[in-house]
């Protein structure tokens, strides 16, 4: 995890938040490679339930919500976490039931300093804030710890415009916001996040099946983008880990460097969540089937993944080192549609009017994918920069190029070399992209 996070900062992806005033604990923020890494996870996201499907249709709700969501939904009352506290020399907080795993008998003891632990007291993980200018009870209201919520809320406004009946899924992207006790494990648990979260609505009856498709299909997700299948499983949780509405729950699990943990969800939320908020709001939660005259409240299936999370599992697998020609190489092999940039095009040499025709090739390939131009320091060192960032393609000019016009096609992970013409070069790299 350190040479990922060393990789991070040096390359531009991702420095810790406010670091000029020491940094803000498990808060980070995204450079240029990690804006657009993230953005390319939640693209393929996005195009695998709009774009390729016809079931599922795509919602932005506001992180603020009315107050009475949280109490409908059960977070306001349960979304808390057994806090403990040291009681010896260092007084750190930690979760109970973190300690618990790792320690699975007798009593249990400070991690840090062994010293005695308080009891556990329940520790809601809502931030609190407050809607306008005064700061009493009335105006209290909670940044959204999931974005789940908003779908449920909006539910009878999106069945009144969009034409679909259960099986029909209502997507949701957006930040969420939880007080963790031990955030840690770089940007795996942080306080704010990025959530990508889908609420699945299915006849009662078909809640099994749909369950279990999508299990595979989001397990499958992660795989077709590059993810190594012995570094991914599927987790069914026993029954005393099932949260309060859910009859059933399986987590899909990267082995990341500190072991395998969650990246995402996929849970059978029954009708919990419409028929607590029929009963919190007075409306009707239902669907009628107008053909049949039925009525029923859908059962949810709803698999919820973590934009960083997944981000930081697409890092971790891709990060490679290896030694070439007696040098060490580091390189990211990141899936190309996942790649913040898809080609470099490279001057061999900064004279002779190469650094020229580049660009002009760069200009070109840039109407197509998202490219760059570099002519700083040599060439060893510029392959060196764009394997760290991951690019898949590097195409470079030399003096043959000015001769017959072809360019060379570099490949970031088997290290061939092709020449071609230069003008083939985007037609070639769009059709490997779409493959
Ligand atoms: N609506 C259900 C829900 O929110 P969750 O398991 O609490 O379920 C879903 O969260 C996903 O959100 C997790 O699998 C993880 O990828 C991401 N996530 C949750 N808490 C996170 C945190 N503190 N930091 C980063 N990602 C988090």
């Amino acid at each position: 995890m350190e040479k990922i996070v060393a990789l991070c900062k040096r390359r531009g992806f991702i420095f810790q938040s406010s670091e000029i005033y020491g940094g803000l604990a498990s808060t980070y923020d995204y450079g240029h490679y990690g804006v657009l890494l993230k953005q390319n996870v939640k693209n393929e996201w996005w195009k695998s339930l709009i774009q390729e499907r016809d079931d599922i249709v795509a919602l932005d709700a506001a992180i603020l919500m009315h107050p009475r969501t949280w109490e409908a939904s059960g977070h306001l009352e349960g979304f808390s976490d057994p806090l403990v506290q040291c009681l010896g020399k260092c007084k750190r907080r930690w979760r109970a039931d973190h300690l618990r795993e790792a320690q699975p008998e007798g009593e249990l003891k400070c991690p840090e300093c062994d010293g005695d632990l308080s009891e556990p007291k329940q520790f809601n993980l809502m931030f609190e804030t407050h809607m306008g200018p005064v700061a009493d009870e009335g105006a209290k209201i909670y940044l959204r710890p999931e974005t789940a919520q908003g779908i449920f809320v909006n539910f009878k406004n999106v069945l009144g415009f969009a034409r679909k009946k259960p099986p029909f899924g209502i997507a949701q992207a957006g930040k969420s916001f939880r007080n963790e006790i031990t955030p840690g494990n770089f940007i795996f648990r942080t306080r704010e996040f990025e959530q990508m979260e889908l609420e699945f609505f299915v006849p009662p009856d078909e809640a099994e099946q749909w369950y279990r498709y999508w299990r595979e299909e989001r397990f499958g997700w992660y795989k077709q983008l590059g993810i190594r299948e012995e570094k991914l499983r599927l987790r069914d949780h026993d029954a005393d880990e099932l949260s309060h509405y859910s009859s059933g729950t399986a987590d899909v699990e990267y082995e990341f460097p500190m072991g395998f943990s969650e990246l995402e969800g996929i849970a059978n939320r029954g009708d919990f969540d419409l028929t607590r908020h029929q009963e919190f709001s007075g409306q009707k939660m239902d669907y009628v089937d107008t053909a049949t005259g039925e009525r029923y409240i859908p059962h949810v299936i709803e698999p919820s993944a973590g934009a960083d999370r997944a981000t930081l599992a697409f890092l971790v697998d891709a990060y490679d080192e290896e030694e070439v020609e007696g040098r060490e190489r580091v390189v990211v092999r990141l899936h190309p549609r996942l790649a913040p940039v898809k080609a470099a095009v490279l001057p061999l040499v900064n004279k002779d009017g190469q650094p020229e025709r580049a660009r002009e090739i760069y200009e070109e390939l840039r109407k197509v994918m998202p490219a760059e131009f570099d002519t700083g320091g040599s060439i060893g060192k510029r392959y060196r920069r764009q394997d760290e960032i991951g690019t898949p393609w590097g195409v470079t000019v030399d003096h043959q190029t000015m001769e017959d016009g072809t360019v060379t096609l570099r490949d970031r992970d088997t290290l061939e070399q092709v020449r071609m013409p230069a003008g083939e070069v985007g037609p070639e790299l769009a059709a490997r992209l779409a493959a």
